[in-house]
């Protein structure tokens, strides 16, 4: 059986990694990889290849950035004459971004099936892109695996039948188990002076967040005050940096004494500055996930998730932009009193083998 697995985006990378190994040991599967392009700096796309021992990829689209329709409709030509060309059993695509939809729909209009790695997910929250992506990618997958129950529930609202749904875990947490002893190697937060659990690690680049300069700066205001509190590094996306380089903010933000900018990190390093902080700040949606299997409290910078197993078993708890709460969160968390939480069923290391399980058995 002949798998093409999609990636575009930084968190694909982290979740193909463990499917892509996990194949390769099966004598039914034979797969292959495509890299849309959609990131492509060297610590946003390539450097997660080396540090997660991926392979280089069969194809490389080289779609680059541009605006939603653009990039959308880039991905979709060239991933259609790859298509033709590799004529695969299935097309497996992994999370929410614009290449998981843009390479589900061009696969299923050239009748091939398609696979959704982390279904059903839901936020609700229809002007967020990667809501559309997952409810437009679910509707045309033939298999979906989800990583918690709620997805199921999810998924069976908007018609999906049972029997496409399998509930196998969380790939993203098969590659935090797998790399951790790596990362605690890492030498980064010395480099960077900051105390074992003496500091906050935040992440930032949501739209809803970075785009619109009044919230942008409001929430930055709202950081230079928990950077009073205790120190802060903040690996800054190049969505976010562009818009605090617009906004005239940068120098003013990294005077803070502080307070620490510094490029986005690869997996190892973020995964080192992520197990040794105090707590973290973010909008990430894998982050949700990550802090709560290692029970160190978070909050994410939204009104919403499409996770929300992170809210009632895991650490997370959603502060929106709201300043007020998020210096009273900050400051409960340093007198110790946040929830531990415990770890969804199935986030334990096996995800990825449980969909090569269930790919077997299709009679395809
Ligand atoms: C994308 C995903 C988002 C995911 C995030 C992870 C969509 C709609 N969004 O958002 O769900 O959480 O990736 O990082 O698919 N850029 C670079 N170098 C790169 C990549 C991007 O400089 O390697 C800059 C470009 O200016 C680009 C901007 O970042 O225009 C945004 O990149 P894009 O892939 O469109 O969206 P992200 O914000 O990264």
């Amino acid at each position: 059986m002949k798998i093409l697995n999609v990636v575009g985006a930084r968190p694909n990378f982290v979740k193909i990694a463990p499917i892509v190994a996990a194949m390769k040991r099966s004598r039914r599967l034979r797969s292959c990889l495509v890299h849309t392009g959609q990131h492509y700096d060297q610590n946003m796309s390539k450097l997660f290849f080396d540090e997660m021992g991926l392979p280089r990829p069969d194809e490389n689209l080289e779609v680059g950035s541009g605006s939603h329709a653009q990039q959308t409709a880039a991905i979709m030509s060239k991933f259609e004459l790859v298509l033709d060309r590799y004529n695969p059993d299935a097309v497996l695509v992994v999370g929410d971004v614009n290449s998981t939809v843009a390479c589900a729909l061009v696969a299923t209009k050239l009748g091939v099936r398609v696979i959704h790695v982390e279904a059903g997910l839901r936020s609700r929250d229809r002007t967020m892109p990667e809501e559309i992506n997952r409810l437009l990618t679910d509707q045309i997958a033939d298999l979906l695996f989800v990583t918690c129950r709620d997805a199921i529930d999810n998924l069976l609202a908007e018609g999906i039948p049972r029997r496409k749904i399998h509930f196998v875990g969380n790939v993203m947490i098969d590659s935090l188990r797998r790399f951790r002893p790596f990362a605690e190697k890492s030498d980064i937060r010395n480099r960077l002076h900051l105390p074992p659990q003496g500091y906050m690690l935040l992440t930032l680049h949501r739209p809803s967040n970075v785009d619109r300069e009044r919230d942008l700066s409001h929430l930055l205001g709202t950081l230079r005050q928990v950077a009073d509190r205790l120190p802060v590094v903040f690996p800054v996306h190049p969505r976010t940096r562009s818009r605090i380089a617009a906004s005239g903010r940068l120098e003013q933000l990294a005077s803070h004494p502080h307070l620490q900018l510094i490029e986005p990190l690869g997996y190892l390093d973020f995964l080192k500055l992520m197990l040794d902080a105090r707590f973290l700040m973010t909008d990430s949606g894998g982050i949700q996930e990550e802090t709560t299997v290692l029970g160190i409290p978070c909050l994410t910078l939204r009104d919403n998730t499409e996770r929300p197993i992170t809210l009632t078993e895991g650490t997370n708890m959603l502060v929106g932009r709201d300043r007020q709460k998020i210096l009273r969160c900050t400051d409960r968390i340093l007198a110790g009193r946040w929830r531990k939480g415990r770890v969804p069923k199935y986030w334990d290391g096996h995800a990825a083998e449980r969909i090569v399980r269930v790919l077997e058995q299709q009679a395809w």
